[in-house]
């Protein structure tokens, strides 16, 4: 049994994922703790219109999820409560343990921030950084990964594309020396449930409808709808596996509307399917990468995925075509991506630290 080292999370965000990975933490309390020898311990919450909490000796963070769900404020859960986030942020400064900023506030395809501000802010005060957030990944991937190096803190991301289905440690771990030539993928759920459901004869806004109930559709569903989402996503793993430097505003894009249904409904007649499809490729020394409607064959394994089901296929020079199949994406995986990216951060800090101050991974 590893030798259990305690991290001080520092949660900057707190909706759905925010809330369904505190949570996860608490039902997997005794796992971490035996098989990751991991003591996580959250001291710092910061929400947009909930307020924040700080207490170094920990914080009742479940509980302070139910407050959020009831429409409470967290300001009178600790004497001094931070500012703000970047207030929050600073305080792992102060720690004796290592600190771990986790990041899911919402995204914002103009420019990825504040989730990049709160990245580089947690990197500066020395804390490891986990998130959800496709923004920093999309817009700053080069740049905050190298002052992560600098400060030898880890800048963790994977459930920025696919929940928790492992992507970016399935090359990163598992693919040395391979090179990824380019990968197309169905990469946002809320769209391929809406084609689905189209196709079955479902309302365009019933089914959105149920996406945003169930918290897997953006703040913003236009982010889904219009393509952002999956091209914040192209650009993550476009700039993570194939070092290049897009943004989402370079992806070019097509969305969906309530349009899509007749074309959706004709595709299926045809015994064909109709999918929102991200892609790059390498072209002329760099890398384009497209969100588009597209036709498929029936024989076509992005053809073959019912509503929830993602699925990305990477060109590779070595291996081939490589796909992975996520069934289902939903909170719990998320959160999860969240958690696997902790016993990662857990992994690189090797034995416990001393007693006295922090311990440089
Ligand atoms: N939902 C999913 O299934 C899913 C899957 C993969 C990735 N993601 C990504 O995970 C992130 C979180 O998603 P979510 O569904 O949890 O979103 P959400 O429910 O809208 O929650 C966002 C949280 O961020 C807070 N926030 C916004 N701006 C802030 C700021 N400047 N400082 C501090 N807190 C701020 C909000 O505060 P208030 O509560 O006060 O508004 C809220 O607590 C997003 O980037 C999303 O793209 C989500």
């Amino acid at each position: 049994m590893p030798e259990a080292v305690e991290l001080d999370l520092i949660l900057i965000g707190f909706g759905h994922v925010g809330r369904r990975f505190v949570r996860l933490l608490d039902e997997r309390r005794d796992a971490l703790r035996a098989e990751a020898g991991t003591i996580a311990r959250v001291v710092g919450v910061a929400t947009a219109r909930h307020g924040c909490a700080f207490d170094p000796a920990g914080l009742d963070a479940t509980a302070a999820a139910a407050r959020v769900e009831g429409g409470g404020s967290l300001a009178d859960l600790s004497p001094a409560p931070p500012a703000g986030a970047l207030d929050l942020i600073a305080r792992a400064r102060a720690s004796a343990r290592p600190s771990v900023v986790v990041e899911t506030t919402v995204l914002d395809v103009r420019a990825g921030q504040p989730a990049i501000d709160h990245v580089r802010a947690a990197i500066a005060a020395g804390a490891h950084v986990v998130t959800a957030n496709k923004g920093p990944a999309a817009f700053a991937y080069h740049d905050l990964a190298a002052a992560a190096r600098a400060a030898g803190v880890a800048f963790l991301f994977e459930g920025a594309v696919m929940d928790g289905i492992p992507i970016f440690n399935l090359v990163r771990e598992t693919m040395p020396l391979v090179r990824i030539e380019g990968f197309r993928g169905v990469i946002n759920t809320t769209t391929n449930q809406i084609l689905a459901g189209l196709e079955r004869g479902e309302a365009f806004d019933t089914v959105l409808a149920r996406m945003q109930a169930a918290g897997i559709a953006e703040a913003d569903p236009s982010l889904d709808l219009n393509g952002w989402d999956a091209a914040a996503k192209t650009a993550a793993l476009a700039n993570v596996l194939m070092d290049a430097r897009l943004t989402p505003h370079a992806i070019q894009r097509t969305g969906i509307g309530p349009a899509i249904a007749a074309p959706a409904k004709a595709a299926l007649a045809r015994g064909r399917r109709l999918k929102l499809v991200a892609s790059a490729e390498r072209r002329a020394g760099t890398v384009a990468g497209r969100v588009e409607p597209i036709e498929l064959p029936a024989g076509d394994v992005l053809a073959g995925l019912d509503g929830p089901a993602n699925a990305l296929v990477l060109k590779t020079d070595l291996l081939g075509e490589v796909t992975i199949v996520q069934g289902a994406g939903d909170l719990t995986q998320t959160a999860y991506a969240l958690v696997s990216d902790l016993v990662a951060v857990r992994r690189r800090l090797g034995a416990p630290p001393p007693a006295s101050g922090r311990r440089t991974p």
